[in-house]
């Protein structure tokens, strides 16, 4: 039935028609607000290549853990910037480090937040590489030790999900034994499957103070032009124990989120990193775009290639405009 009989723009003709045929909703159940946890008490230092995001000392982290449960977000996941470094990242397994000490406190002043981790060691190492180094390269197998470790001490210190985001392989699988051999069986992994060497990286690199101080990262973050070897990746952690897979970053990869939604069919995240926000922020700021209408337009159009979850620093904002309180 060709026009004049079929005539689409029936249903676009009002907000109310509109409404009743939308495709994709975007609720505050989907989404996880990213925060960097840094030493001090009182702190607040904005991260000035992502306006809006500041590091905060534990006691502004649970304010704003708060605030953004209040808003309706289910969860934040956390980052942490230690007070010393050294080449080991031995601050990532402290059980009094900032990262641990937020969970305990976000527990206990916000206990239905779900609280999740980074699992990393490049904002604990001096060098900035995401694991423990083998000259110039990072050494796959000894850097497993070092993210069970902290793996294991984000547990104990009460998190809910940990999030390994270093690309070695084995690592879902080393995290899921620990834990389990530790009597933490009930702490979920969140895996950062298909997590590319982006560039779309850089701001958070500033707001986590974790730049590798020489090379790139390309010899284990994966390499943009290739999606089958994601699918292979996301199949790994599966069989590793991994509870939620992860495509990274988002909005260059939607292709990729709607190929592991399809071919898994397990929960899947995106991560709608810090250069997809600033860039938006930034093209808001100059009055060049309407801020809140694409972010809204961005982050749907994630879900709708098939993220259940978003992991977003839009994320308090947003979810105050979709209860109409923003
Ligand atoms: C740590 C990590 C990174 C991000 C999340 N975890 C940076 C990196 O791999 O260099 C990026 C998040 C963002 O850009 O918002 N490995």
């Amino acid at each position: 039935m060709a026009f004049p009989i079929n005539r689409p723009r029936r249903l676009r003709r009002t907000e109310t028609i509109r409404r009743m045929v939308r495709e994709t909703r975007l609720s505050p159940d989907d989404l996880i607000l990213p925060m960097f946890v840094c030493p001090g008490r009182g702190v607040k230092k904005a991260v000035e290549s992502m306006p809006g995001v500041a590091q905060m000392s534990v006691d502004n982290i649970v304010a704003e853990a708060r605030e953004t449960w209040a808003a309706g977000v289910p969860a934040v996941i956390l980052f942490g910037i230690p007070e010393r470094k050294d080449p080991q990242g031995s601050e990532a397994w402290n059980d009094n480090g900032e990262v641990q000490r937020a969970i305990r406190e976000i527990k206990e002043r916000v206990p239905s937040m779900a609280v999740i981790t980074d699992v990393c060691m490049c904002e604990y190492t001096d060098h900035g590489h995401c694991g423990a180094l083998a000259g110039n390269d990072v050494d796959n197998d000894a850097t497993l030790e070092l993210l069970v470790r902290s793996a294991l001490s984000h547990a104990r210190a009460g998190a809910d999900i940990v999030a390994p985001s270093d690309m070695m392989d084995g690592r879902v699988g080393a995290i899921r034994a620990a834990l389990d051999s530790n009597g933490f069986s009930q702490v979920a992994i969140m895996a950062y499957s298909a997590k590319f060497a982006s560039a779309f990286y850089g701001p958070f690199r500033e707001a986590a103070e974790s730049a590798p101080k020489f090379g790139d990262r390309r010899s284990y973050q994966m390499d943009p032009p290739n999606g089958d070897e994601a699918m292979r990746e996301v199949a790994l952690d599966l069989e590793e124990g991994a509870d939620i897979v992860m495509v990274k970053p988002a909005l260059p990869y939607l292709d990729l989120i709607w190929r592991v939604k399809q071919e898994f069919n397990a929960p899947v995240a995106a991560y709608n990193v810090s250069g997809e926000y600033s860039m938006i922020r930034a093209a808001g700021i100059n009055g060049w775009i309407d801020e809140e209408r694409a972010t809204l337009e961005v982050l749907i159009a994630i879900k709708r290639a098939g993220a259940d979850l978003i992991l977003t620093y839009f994320a308090k904002d947003v979810a105050r405009k979709l209860r109409g309180q923003g």
